[in-house]
C-alpha cells in the first residue's frame, strides 16, 4: 500500500553549493509536506551500506567517497503519489537528461554528483527514513 511518504538527501555536492535553501524551495513549492528534517553526514561504513545495491558497479567507490565526504540534509516528505511525483520533481540521474523545471536540471552537475536523492519506493523509502528519523521525530 502506498505510503504517500518519500524519502530524499540534499547530497553534499547540493549542501557545498549554496543549494540548500533553492531546492528546499523547490521541494515545497511542489505540494510536499515535510515530516523530517536534518543536516548530517554518512559515515563510509552508512554510505557503502546505502548504496549496496550498485556495489558490483565500477562507480560504487566513487559514489561512496562522494557520499560521505560532507553534510547533506536527510528529510522525509509527504504527498499523494510521493515517490513517483518526487522523481519528477529531481528529474533524471544524468542531469544532461534532466527536463527543464527539475531539481537536477537546475542544480547537479554530474551524473555523479546530482545534488538530490528520492527513494525508488515505497519499501525503501521507509527503510532510509526509518535509518535517519526516530518515529517521534516524524511530524
Ligand atoms: P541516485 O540515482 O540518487 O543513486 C545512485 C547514484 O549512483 C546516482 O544517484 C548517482 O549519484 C550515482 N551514479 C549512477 N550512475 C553513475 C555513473 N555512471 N557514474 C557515477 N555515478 C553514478
Amino acid at each position: 500500500m502506498a505510503t504517500n511518504r518519500t524519502f530524499t538527501m540534499i547530497k553534499p555536492d547540493g549542501v557545498e553549493n549554496g543549494h540548500i535553501g533553492g531546492i528546499l524551495n523547490m521541494i515545497t513549492e511542489a505540494g510536499f509536506r515535510i515530516v523530517s528534517m536534518k543536516l548530517t553526514q554518512l559515515t563510509v561504513a552508512d554510505a557503502q551500506k546505502f548504496y549496496e545495491v550498485h556495489a558490483a558497479r565500477p562507480f560504487y567507490g566513487e559514489l561512496v567517497e562522494f557520499m560521505s565526504r560532507g553534510p547533506i540534509v536527510a528529510a522525509i516528505l509527504e504527498k499523494e503519489n510521493a515517490i513517483e511525483d518526487f522523481r519528477t520533481l529531481i528529474g533524471a540521474t544524468n542531469p544532461a537528461e534532466a527536463a527543464e523545471g527539475t531539481i537536477r536540471k537546475k542544480y547537479a552537475k554530474s551524473i555523479g554528483e546530482n545534488a538530490v536523492h528520492g527513494s525508488d519506493s515505497d519499501e525503501n523509502a521507509a527503510i532510509e527514513g526509518a535509518f535517519h528519523f526516530a518515529g517521534r521525530e516524524q511530524f
